[in-house]
């Protein structure tokens, strides 16, 4: 019989390996992880959670002014209560709160960033539908004297470590510390993550794309182009058909993507233009960039690399293309010959 790899026995051969992840980094990820299986049971109650159930809205709105579903607001409250006594981290960023969180001075403060989407595709929350936490880490800047939002204003190609958790039939972790894209199952008897596949690959190409179609007057010229393309099938010019899939959940289109390949693609449009498209650069495309490309993958906002990218600010927007190399250089492509 195989040996099942836990995830902590994953890390601690990731921290022995020379110049690999240091043990603060590696506490950082169990406690991460350990955050994401007990959100992963207050999602599988469901209703049954009675007066602490997590259907339903919060009666709140985000900083983005998006409705809060109640669960958005439990998985923020389970990933701060559980990373900020642990003394490796400085400070936390989310999706759902308006500006950094600094580790209390009861705390030992580590040298460890922490920012997260405590619970992507919420609209999925109720309709049990897949959803997940994406997380990702960077350090604090060298000399740093006092933490504060600045310090997180970082270029994606800085993450030292990044990855998700989808709550689906399965609850998977998925991580990248630099050294490729590993993925874990939780094994509910054990309670612990288990190694499931270590070195991902995205196969370069693909037939099958993920976007919401119904946006398509709003494109711009080039996403038009490539969709029209594939929608034209076997007689177009790709000259092969196309499927198309919209879990309408990050996590779960891009975990689709790493399993089978694919793009997905979340572009700017005509709506509202002076946002630079609607998915959030150091929540969801910074991670979720990261891991695409160390399966082999590729992310563009159509310009150029995301993980290039300078965020101006922590709840920055971007456009995202991303997936399956050869069809992302396409897209790109088409955009450099506007
Ligand atoms: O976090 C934003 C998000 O929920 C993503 O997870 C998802 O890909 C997208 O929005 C879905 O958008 P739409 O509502 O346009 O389908
Ligand atoms: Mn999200």
């Amino acid at each position: 019989m195989s040996q099942k790899i836990s995830l902590t026995r994953y890390l601690v051969e990731q921290q022995r390996m020379e110049g690999h992840i240091p043990s603060q980094l590696r506490l950082l990820l169990e406690v991460v992880a350990r955050a994401c299986k007990s959100i992963s049971q207050a999602v599988n109650k469901g209703a049954l959670g009675g007066e602490n159930s997590i259907m339903g809205t919060a009666g709140s709105e985000n900083v983005q002014g998006e409705v809060q579903k109640k669960l958005d607001i439990i998985a923020n409250e389970v990933l701060i209560e559980a990373n900020e006594w642990g003394g490796h981290l400085a400070a936390m960023a989310s999706e759902e709160m308006d500006s950094i969180y600094v580790v209390p001075n009861r705390y030992p403060q580590g040298e460890y960033l922490l920012l997260f989407d405590p619970l992507d595709g919420s609209s999925n929350i109720d309709i049990n539908v897949s959803i997940g936490t994406i997380f990702s880490v960077l350090k604090m800047p060298e000399d740093d004297r006092g933490v504060d939002e600045g310090d997180f204003l970082q270029a994606g190609n800085k993450q030292v470590a990044a990855g998700y958790c989808i709550y689906g039939p399965q609850t998977t972790l998925v991580l990248t510390v630099g050294d490729g894209v590993a993925m874990f199952t939780l094994d509910r008897e054990q309670g612990s993550f288990v190694l499931i596949e270590e070195n991902v690959t995205i196969p370069e190409d693909t037939q099958e794309f993920a976007i919401n179609m119904s946006n398509m007057r709003h494109w711009d010229e080039p996403v038009k182009r490539y969709i029209d393309e594939c929608l034209a099938g076997k007689d177009g010019p790709r000259g092969k058909d196309f499927n198309m899939r919209w879990v309408a959940a990050m996590v779960a289109d891009v975990h689709r993507i790493l399993c089978r390949g694919g793009i997905f693609m979340y572009p700017w449009d005509k709506r509202e233009p002076e946002k630079a498209g609607k998915l959030r650069l150091m929540y969801e495309a910074n991670p979720m960039s990261w891991l695409i490309e160390q399966a082999g993958g590729m992310a563009t906002n159509g310009k150029q690399r995301i993980l290039d990218i300078q965020p101006g600010k922590l709840h920055e927007r971007v456009s995202v293309i991303l997936g399956s190399k050869n069809e992302v250089e396409r897209v790109t492509s088409y955009h450099a010959k506007l």
